[in-house]
């Protein structure tokens, strides 16, 4: 129960622990070291003793690594996903879900370790360029400091870890308050693989202590942060001249033009608005729906969320259990509550029973509600009815976010239109907004964020391009 913080490959108490509740049982299941200024200045001066120690790694070393540590995540699937659901109260079946893809995340890492590289410049292209022999490469920037969030505690972790790993960096990672069981057991999984000691470190507890440490530290070269807006951006106007890779929130849109078949993507819709609570950055929370169809699909889309499979998160058949937190199934209930005040129609859930936060669906909702402009992290789904496909745009490309949108159309001119129009990081053709698969650039626009991420574009942004000059003459 009690935990320990993990730094230069070994496990240390800290002065100070907090209890760690099951956001479902609201049982106490861990005692979570509350890092200090000390204990995490310390983390960075080691992770930073490894600078050199990791750039020194070969390619095929540092791959070597990462199969190994895919490897120990397929022989422990089972565990680390239960620890997933305990902690986070994720439904079983999806922390699995993330723990394959966990494994996917770092399998592409292993191979992007072997491929990344520099590129040759042509050089005698200038006039001033004749005889001239040029070509980069790319270095490791030193200590990346990462930052990570509850909804994806193996995942996005991965997506930090596995790119810093691959491109020969010293990780210190602050995972999630609510999820650092999960980032534990990634450290006593990474403990034995061949990764010299000292170059991955984990330490918890409070975002602000760590967090300010990490923001005021020189041995810092880059923070990547997965989290909220307000916390990212103070994040960035604090960093200096650090590199800053920035995954915030979003309040993700999908237009729906008519004669589109239901039958096909009511299911993605309901997945895409519920899964793991609807508590994901690309969590389909606005949908926009041609008038023709409108009527069929809110009924449909009623019904099939009315059949979700409502309870513990460590049941095999739970499609949804609590939100990470008692206060924000409050927060998620008065904005529904403001929502309903602003003239919005409430069609399924809208309450908290049993302590869950019931998957909700709400009509003609006014575009200044929060549910509707501001990210919603929660089982909410607003439907709304639009008379153009330009009026959808419009609607979706009206917010502060832009991190992925999508649409349902069977007309090729209205795909390409809509691509080319949205104001978003990914536009998904036929797929709801919370399509993802790990090797693919992920970030957003406006408030949704700054950087990439996606094995090869996260290794990219963790590296330095240096230019090399040969004079021939
Ligand atoms: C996120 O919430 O940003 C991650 C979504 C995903 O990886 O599926």
């Amino acid at each position: 129960m009690k935990k320990q913080i993990y730094m230069n490959g070994e496990w240390k108490d800290s002065a100070n622990y907090a209890d760690l509740l099951s956001p479902y049982t609201k049982e106490v299941i861990a005692y979570i070291p509350q890092a200090t200024e000390e204990e995490v200045n310390e983390a960075i001066s080691v992770a930073h003793s490894k600078k050199e120690e990791m750039a020194k790694l070969t390619a095929y070393e540092r791959a070597a690594i990462l199969e190994q540590l895919t490897q120990l995540f397929i022989e422990n699937r089972q565990k680390a996903a239960e620890i997933i659901s305990m902690e986070s109260a994720k439904p079983i079946k999806f922390a699995l879900g993330e723990i394959d893809r966990t494994i996917e995340t770092y399998k592409f890492a292993a191979e992007e370790a072997k491929r990344h590289t520099g590129e040759m410049i042509p050089m005698d292209a200038a006039k001033n360029g004749a005889n001239r022999f040029g070509y980069t490469i790319e270095q490791p920037i030193g200590v990346i400091a990462a930052i990570t969030p509850f909804n994806f505690p193996q995942n996005l972790v991965a997506h930090k870890v596995g790119p810093a790993i691959a491109s020969g960096n010293p990780t210190v990672l602050k995972p999630a308050s609510q999820t650092p069981l999960s980032a534990l057991f990634l450290a006593e999984l990474i403990d034995q693989t061949a990764l010299p000691k000292g170059a991955f470190n984990v330490v918890t507890g409070s975002g602000k202590t760590v967090g300010d440490a990490f923001v005021n530290s020189d041995l810092v070269k880059m923070i990547t942060f997965t989290g909220s807006p307000g916390v990212g951006i103070g994040i960035r106007n604090k960093a200096g001249l650090k590199k800053v890779a920035l995954e915030l929130g979003s309040n993700a849109g999908l237009i729906i033009d008519r004669n589109v078949d239901l039958n096909e993507i009511i299911p993605k819709c309901v997945t895409g608005a519920f899964s793991n609570q609807g508590q994901v950055c690309i969590s389909l929370q606005r949908a926009y729906v041609m008038e023709e169809l409108y009527e069929a699909f809110v009924s449909t889309f009623t019904e099939a969320t009315k059949k979700l499979v409502i309870g513990s998160p460590m049941d095999e058949s739970t499609d949804l259990s609590a939100m990470i937190h008692p206060g924000e199934q409050e927060r998620a209930l008065n904005w529904v509550n403001e929502a309903v005040e602003k003239g919005a129609v409430i069609l399924t859930g809208g309450r908290i029973e049993d302590g869950i936060f019931q998957p909700t669906i709400l009509a003609n909702v006014d575009a200044a509600a929060k549910v509707s402009c501001q990210e919603v992290f929660a089982p909410i789904v607003i439907v709304n009815r639009i008379s153009s496909i330009e009026e959808g745009i419009a609607a979706i490309n009206d917010s502060s976010y832009g991190l992925q949108a999508g649409i349902f159309t069977n007309d090729i001119n209205t795909a390409f239109k809509v691509s080319e129009q949205l104001e978003v990081g990914g536009v998904m053709i036929n797929d709801i907004p919370t399509y993802r698969v790990d090797q693919m650039p992920y970030g957003g626009v406006k408030e949704s964020g700054t950087g990439k991420e996606g094995l090869k574009y996260a290794i990219h942004e963790m590296t330095e391009t240096k230019l090399i000059v040969w004079n021939k003459n």
